[in-house]
Order: structure tokens, then sequence, then C-alpha cells
């Protein structure tokens, strides 16, 4: 009988509204593996700072927020009907939150501070300690798992992924406006890649994924062939 396959982990980075989270998924349900998004995290604790006055303007108050971080308990629970899971801040459900433009606006200013990444980098490590797990964000194969066995770098044009992340706010009934979200993309680009701690960046033995012009299925027959390769590799 033909030996199952390890489970490893797989990190998937790249800029913004890339589709990372719509491929991570597609990939973790194909391999029977969990899925974590990263930036989810870093969304919960930019609500839990909007709430406490802590964020706002896109401007973050560090040394207040620090103060808090150990307030924050982020969690997954699984959703038995999209079979992905869902984020809880201290027992909330907030997925839908964490999705707002006031947290969008914010979130990048929120996760350049030091203290707050090294704290999400521990959970991150905690939930992928046993393999079997897709990661997406921005550092997960640089800096949260720079030894997983496939890493994966996606990105596409800006003019593609503003109109991606602008149909998505509208299909779950949330206000949007396609010059705004252009701009909310470049302006999360350049913060995500300048910043001092983590920067985005493609890991060295990343493998880069356009997918500009690429269906979903496409990408699954992309993701097969490297995935088949990387596991005969040993
Ligand atoms: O993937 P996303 O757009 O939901 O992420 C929201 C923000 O969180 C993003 O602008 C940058 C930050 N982030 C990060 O700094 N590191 C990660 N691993 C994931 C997200």
């Amino acid at each position: 009988m033909a030996k199952a396959a390890k489970k490893i982990i797989i990190t998937v980075d790249g800029y913004s509204s890339c589709g990372k989270s719509t491929f991570a998924k597609a990939i973790a349900r194909e391999l029977g593996y969990i899925y974590i998004d990263s930036g989810a995290m870093y969304r919960a604790v930019t609500l839990f700072a909007l709430r406490r006055g802590l964020a706002g303007g896109g401007v973050a108050d560090e040394k207040g927020i620090l103060a808090v971080v150990p307030e924050i308990s982020i969690t997954f629970r699984h959703d038995p009907e999209t079979g992905f899971p869902v984020t809880y801040l201290n027992g909330e459900m907030i997925e839908r939150e964490i999705r707002d433009r006031q947290v969008s606006d914010n979130v990048s200013a929120v996760s350049t501070i030091a203290g707050v990444r090294a704290r999400l980098v521990e959970l991150q490590r905690a939930m992928g300690a046993g393999g079997g797990v897709v990661m997406d964000g921005r550092d997960i194969g640089t800096v949260v798992f720079p030894d997983a066995k496939l890493k994966i770098f996606m990105t596409a044009s800006p003019e593609v992924r503003a109109q991606r992340r602008y149909l998505e706010l509208m299909s779950k009934g949330l206000p949007a406006d396609l010059e705004a979200v252009m701009r909310n993309i470049s302006e999360r680009d350049r913060i995500d890649s300048t910043r001092e701690v983590s920067p985005l960046r493609q890991a060295d033995d990343a493998v880069v994924l356009d997918n500009s012009d690429m269906t979903p299925g496409e990408q699954m027959v992309w993701f097969r062939e490297l995935y088949k390769k990387r596991i005969n590799e040993g």
C-alpha cells in the first residue's frame, strides 16, 4: 500500500487581495489540511484597538496597544457549514467586523508594531506546529515558518486586485467604492512592504504564482503539479 504523504506546512504569502485566502482554502480542502488566515489575527487586534480608541485614521497608539495585548485572545472555530475556521475575539465571533473598511484602513498601522507581531507569530507557530496546515499572510514563509516545505508567493496586477476586492465587498453587502478600494490596496502595499519589522517580501525559496489571468481551476492545476513534485523530492 502506498505510504500516506507526510503532512507538511504550506505557506502562502503575497500582496493584499491577490486571492490568497481563496487559493489557500482550496488547497487546504483538497489536502484535508487546516487553513489559517493570519491576516484575520492582525485584523482582530485592530478591531480590539479601534474599540478601545487606540487606533483610528490610519494611526495606532503603540504603547496603548502593547498594554492591552495580554487581554486579547484570538481563536478559530470550525464552521461546519463552510468547513473553514471562523475568527473569534475574546469569545465573540468577529468574522464580519474584521472585514470592515475601518479595520482595513487601520490594520497596516497596527501590524507594524513589533510587540503585536511577536505575540501573533508565537500563536501562529503553535497553531502550525503539527503540520497539515496551510497558512496565508505576509511573513509566513519568511518569519513564521522559514523551514516550511512548500512556500508560495502570490501576486496579481493592482487593477485585478482592486476589482476582486471590490466584488468581494459588494457580495458581502458591504459598502464599496472602487477608487477607495484601489487607494486602500496601494497604501497597504506600501506600508506592508516598507515596514521595519517583517516586511512583505518573497522568501528566497518561494515559488511565485501570478494569478492575474488565471481561473481558480487553473491555479489548482498549477498547485497540484508543484505539490506532487515537492512531495516526491522527499
Ligand atoms: O491578508 P489580509 O489583507 O486580511 O491582512 C490584513 C493586514 O494584516 C495586512 O494589511 C497586513 C497584515 N498582515 C501582516 O502584517 N502579516 C501577516 N502575516 C498577515 C497580515
